[in-house]
């Protein structure tokens, strides 16, 4: 299966599924934002709840936070985010393309380059933009234009390969808006009216309104980690803890993305999952090797294919200005292999910085040893949503089926999901509508939603087709209700990995499937 024909495939099966719909579709779809459908919301909420049972509550020296979305904006001046959370957005003076000039195709200053465009009109069209604004007469070959070469800058434009680009200018991520009941277009307005902005050069009027609009700016929050550092004190306080400890928070966070890419991998609107881990400095390196382990074994544990998790080393060059190291566990996705989590080690500088922006003094003091210092900080950074992507590529095969199996055919899609992940964890079926059949089954489903296990009655078509239409939604357990079942008591359950089936009691039936979930 090619990279782009499992994407689509994986695209597909979520919208027609309920895993994931286009935000607003029936307006014709918002870019980059996505809806979690009934079995996405579930997926989900299983991952998140996964690992912050792994995080939290499975640990004594780890505590949970959920905080605001938006918090004051001083707090994105101290980490930096107001003047360096930016990417460097360009413009295709060709097809008008806007893209991040550090995710361009690269190629060498001189290098000969053909630009490609749809169809030959657009070849044409660009054809005289270029020759009426750089003077330049390229050859056209059909859709293709040839006779341009690469400039110094070493890069192109990712949608038709021109190098005819505009400068390159820092774009802030982070969403704006404003609190309060005064409008800062009203500040804008009577300044105009005033006369006030008359006479500034673009840049200065840039620099004015951004003044007047001051006062009531707030930010979506970009990341959910800085809500940890600033309420380190009242957690470590409130909760006594002892260095070292662990403030672990997950929840939405906003970037206004500039190329937004692979459906839920790159969005403007994403959950995170993240762990502040507050130790004494000297033990930072310890506990950098001990969370990047950990790390690996959770995302590992949930995997069909654990061979396609690795960790990446960050270069010197790459390191974040306050990392001292960082380690990225990444994914073989079908384009290649690319982030899903961050770990990184921040030293002191985030609970220095918010220090020194609000003069509260965020240090801890050891009482055994009688000193004071500013902790280090070991901070797991993962994406939810982007976890979600990973594990429906994980889940995804198509396979033969010996001898038709269960009268369906002989290919079935199933989505091979870890049980405890699985959106539904079992379908219970009566085989006929008749007999007493689907009373028995009912009272089963009933048992299960009782213990908080999601189960589906499910009566619709034959028995085959409602095997397959779970093994699509990765439902781990169907249990079926037949003939037997009134005379002695048991019904059949159906493994969807194995698809083999073995019959059980109907009253050991939640224990076990409790017994299977905890595997
Ligand atoms: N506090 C550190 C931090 O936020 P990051 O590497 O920028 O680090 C952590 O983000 C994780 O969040 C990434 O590894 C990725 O899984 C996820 N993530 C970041 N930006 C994202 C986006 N635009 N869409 C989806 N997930 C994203």
């Amino acid at each position: 299966m090619s990279t782009s024909d499992l994407m689509q495939k994986i695209v597909s099966l979520a919208k027609r599924r309920g895993f994931v719909f286009q935000s607003s579709e029936i307006y014709g779809g918002l870019k980059s934002a996505y809806d979690y459908g009934p079995l996405g919301a579930e997926l989900k909420r299983n991952l998140m709840s996964e690992w912050w049972t792994d995080m939290v509550h499975s640990r004594e020296n780890v505590v949970g936070l959920d905080a605001s979305i938006v918090m004051h904006p001083r707090v994105w001046e101290a980490s930096g985010h107001l003047a360096g959370f930016s990417d460097p957005l360009v413009d295709c003076k060709v097809c008008k393309e806007r893209f991040r000039a550090d995710k361009a195709p690269r190629a060498e200053a001189g290098a000969a380059i053909t630009l490609t465009f749809a169809d030959k009109g657009q070849a044409k069209t660009a054809e005289e933009v270029i020759e009426k604004q750089f003077g330049l007469k390229l050859t056209r070959d059909g859709r293709d234009l040839k006779g341009a070469t690469a400039s110094d800058r070493g890069y192109v434009c990712p949608v038709c390969g021109s190098p005819f680009l505009s400068d390159e200018r820092q774009f802030n991520l982070m969403f704006k808006s404003s609190i309060g009941p005064v409008d800062p277009m009203s500040a804008v307005a009577a300044a105009i009216e005033a006369g006030q902005l008359n006479g500034l050069s673009g840049r200065e009027l840039r620099t004015a309104i951004e003044e007047l609009v001051k006062p009531t700016a707030v930010y979506l929050r970009p990341e959910t980690a800085q809500a940890m550092f600033v309420q380190y004190l009242n957690v470590q306080q409130s909760m006594s803890m002892k260095i070292p400890f662990g403030i672990a928070q997950m929840g939405k966070s906003f970037r206004n993305e500039i190329s937004v890419e692979h459906f839920i991998f790159r969005s403007c609107e994403f959950e995170q999952m993240e762990m502040e881990f507050f130790c004494e400095p000297g033990t930072d390196d310890h506990w950098m090797a001990y969370w990047c382990e950990q790390r690996m074994a959770f995302w590992k544990r949930y995997a069909n294919s654990p061979d396609a998790f690795r960790f990446r080393a960050h270069e010197k060059d790459e390191l974040a200005h306050y990392a001292k190291g960082c380690f990225d566990i990444e994914y073989m996705y079908p384009w290649g292999w690319g982030e899903l989590e961050g770990i990184a080690n921040r030293t002191d500088y985030d609970l220095g910085k918010h220090a020194a922006y609000s003069g509260a003094k965020l240090e801890y003091f050891d009482p055994q040893e009688k000193k004071r210092f500013v902790p280090y900080v070991i901070e797991p950074a993962a994406g939810a949503t982007r976890g979600v992507l990973v594990y429906l590529l994980d889940a995804y095969r198509e396979e033969e089926v010996a001898g038709g199996g269960d009268g369906e055919g002989n290919t079935r899609v199933v989505m091979r999901f870890h049980p405890r992940l699985a959106p539904i964890k079992a379908a219970v079926l009566p085989l006929v509508k008749k007999e007493g059949m689907p009373e028995i089954a009912r009272r089963i489903v009933e048992d299960l939603l009782k213990r908080g296990i999601n189960a589906k009655y499910d009566e619709q078509h034959t028995i085959g087709k409602r095997y397959r239409r779970h093994d699509e939604i990765g439902t781990p357990f169907c249990l079926t209700v037949d003939g037997e079942t009134g005379t002695d008591g048991t019904v059949t359950i159906r493994d969807r990995d194995t698809m083999q089936q073995r019959r059980i009691s109907v009253d050991g039936a939640v224990q076990e499937i409790e017994a299977l979930l905890r595997r």
